[in-house]
């Protein structure tokens, strides 16, 4: 039976690809006050401008391509069981061929209704050629398509599935994140005792993991080249 890794990923799993992490740039994400673009309260004050924030943000997402990180843990598939747990909601992962991602913070590329994003019926899949949502637009229950992004102070509903997979984690690895986020911070600690545990981030993390990990301290692209060293993986 194959190993099972379990990755978390964050904004600096990205930052290779061209997306700026959250914070370090004055609390701003891609210009704008995430609490504007990313809070509730946000999208109630002016669900226009937060429509458009995620249809730029989207148009940036087509243009953009896996670094060498994400295709490495996509490669890792051959030998061992992977599972990508990610903060991220853009698709990169999946661009780069990992097979079992679980978005924790929700999914650019797709829109649901505002009353009860996770009903299934209204939830849209945008494509490059259907990508900008023009405001005002309804969804099927007649409330406003909103992005299918979990806004700060918003229940994480694929908590539990990301944790259940932590859980059987045999090697577990923190990629680009600050750790600050909670309840998505909190899955190193469902890992079980003994399972070696991985940080790859180019600065040191404050909020580091509980217990004995090892800090590769670089970029993703060239941490998870050590990583697969470290593993005995050749792509
Ligand atoms: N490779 C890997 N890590 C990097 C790189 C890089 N090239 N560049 C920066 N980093 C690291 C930073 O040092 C930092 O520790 O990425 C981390 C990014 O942290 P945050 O900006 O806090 O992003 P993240 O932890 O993903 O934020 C969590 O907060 O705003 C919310 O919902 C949003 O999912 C997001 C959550």
């Amino acid at each position: 039976m194959k190993k099972k890794i379990v990755f978390l990923t964050g904004a600096g799993m990205s930052v290779e690809s061209g997306f700026k992490t959250f914070r370090g740039n004055d609390g701003l994400w891609e210009n704008y006050p995430v609490e504007q673009v990313a809070s509730h309260e946000g999208w109630e004050a002016d669900p226009t401008l937060v429509t458009n924030f995620y249809n730029m943000l989207r148009r940036k997402l087509w243009q953009a391509e896996p670094n060498e990180g994400h295709r490495l843990i996509a490669a890792l598939e051959r030998d061992y069981d992977v599972s990508v747990l990610t903060q991220n909601v853009d698709n990169l992962h999946e661009k780069a061929g990992s097979t079992h991602v679980i978005h924790l913070h929700g999914e650019l590329t797709k829109v649901c209704s505002s009353i009860d994003p996770y009903d299934e019926r209204y939830i849209q899949q945008l494509t490059p050629e259907h990508s900008d949502v023009e405001p005002g637009t309804k969804a099927g229950d007649g409330s406003l398509l909103r992005p299918f992004i979990v806004f700060f102070g918003e229940s994480v509903p694929m908590l539990e599935p990301a944790a259940r997979e932590a859980m059987k984690a045999d090697i577990f690895v923190i990629i680009g994140t600050s750790l600050n986020v909670y309840p998505a911070a909190g899955l190193v600690q469902y890992a079980p005792q003994g399972c070696p545990v991985y940080l790859i981030d180019p600065d040191p993390v404050f909020n580091a993991p509980n217990g004995k990990f090892t800090h590769i301290q670089k970029g993703a692209s060239e941490g998870m080249k050590e990583l697969c060293e470290k593993l005995g993986f050749k792509k």
